[in-house]
């Protein structure tokens, strides 16, 4: 079965989880963190070497501050739980997002889980958090525009590769399969240049109702797939067609 390099996933559902259950919605936040931890593990022992999970979106600042301090309650608490288990699955932490935008006591906890597993090298995994993709791209391009005003490239020298070196998830590959929980099919500004070419799955399976077995159904039906970025296969018969 072929694997995916490149996992990257939507968790969304959470609230709605919770308002079923007749629940605040910060319950179906830490329900949604304890699959999260479940869906990392099954990741990292089915040999995925690249782990996206959008955590928190630059949007999601808009939603109630209650709501929005419970939420980096809750990652810096997973976080300070977590990191020793990261080290012992060999799993390599990081972050991709607005950290200036992240509480203090939040970003120490993401810069100590960093620390303590830049050595692993099993999965890598990635939260990302305060992030949005038109925010990425634009930063890239005034990057880009600030070395070109300094001589350091020229107009010319501008193509999809240095886009991608400039982008905050370099060096890490697009994700071959995205997969988006709770019935929604959008992407909500998630990873907008890197997943040109990625495979998408939808399930109506809220966040904290997803288990190994729906991540397991989401690999095989990738495995299935035929990619063909836009050419054509040798089992496309092309002489036929034309004939
Ligand atoms: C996803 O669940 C988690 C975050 C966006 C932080 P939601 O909170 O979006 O849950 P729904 O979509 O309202 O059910
Ligand atoms: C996307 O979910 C962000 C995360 C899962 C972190 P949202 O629930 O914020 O997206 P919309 O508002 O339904 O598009
Ligand atoms: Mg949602």
């Amino acid at each position: 079965m072929s694997l995916p390099k490149h996992v990257a996933i939507i968790m969304d559902g959470n609230g709605r989880w919770a308002q079923l259950k007749r629940r605040p919605r910060t319950f179906g936040h830490i329900k949604g963190t304890r699959v999260a931890k479940k869906i990392i593990t099954a990741c990292s022992r089915r040999g995925i070497k690249n782990l996206t999970l959008y955590a928190f979106s630059t949007e999601n600042w808009f939603r109630p501050q209650e709501e929005v301090s419970l939420l980096m309650m809750i990652l810096r608490r997973y976080l300070k739980r977590e990191t020793e288990n990261l080290v012992k699955e060999n799993i390599r932490f990081s972050v991709i997002g607005d950290m200036a935008l992240i509480p203090l006591d939040v970003s120490d906890a993401i810069a100590h889980s960093m620390e303590a597993t830049a050595h692993c090298t099993g999965l890598h995994l990635v939260f990302a958090l305060s992030y949005g993709s038109r925010q990425e791209i634009t930063n890239t391009v005034k990057e880009i525009a600030m070395r070109v005003a300094a001589g350091e490239l020229a107009p010319e020298d501008i193509d999809e590769s240095l886009i991608n070196s400039t982008l905050s998830t370099y060096p890490t590959p697009d994700p071959d399969l995205i997969i988006r929980t709770s019935g929604e099919q959008r992407l909500s500004n998630f990873l907008l240049w890197q997943a040109a070419y990625s495979e998408f799955y939808f399930t109506e399976v809220l966040w904290p109702n997803f288990t190994e077995s729906h991540l397991d159904e989401a690999l095989h039906a990738f495995s299935k797939r035929q990619r063909r970025y836009g050419k054509v296969t040798t089992n496309d018969n092309v002489e036929k067609l034309s004939n």
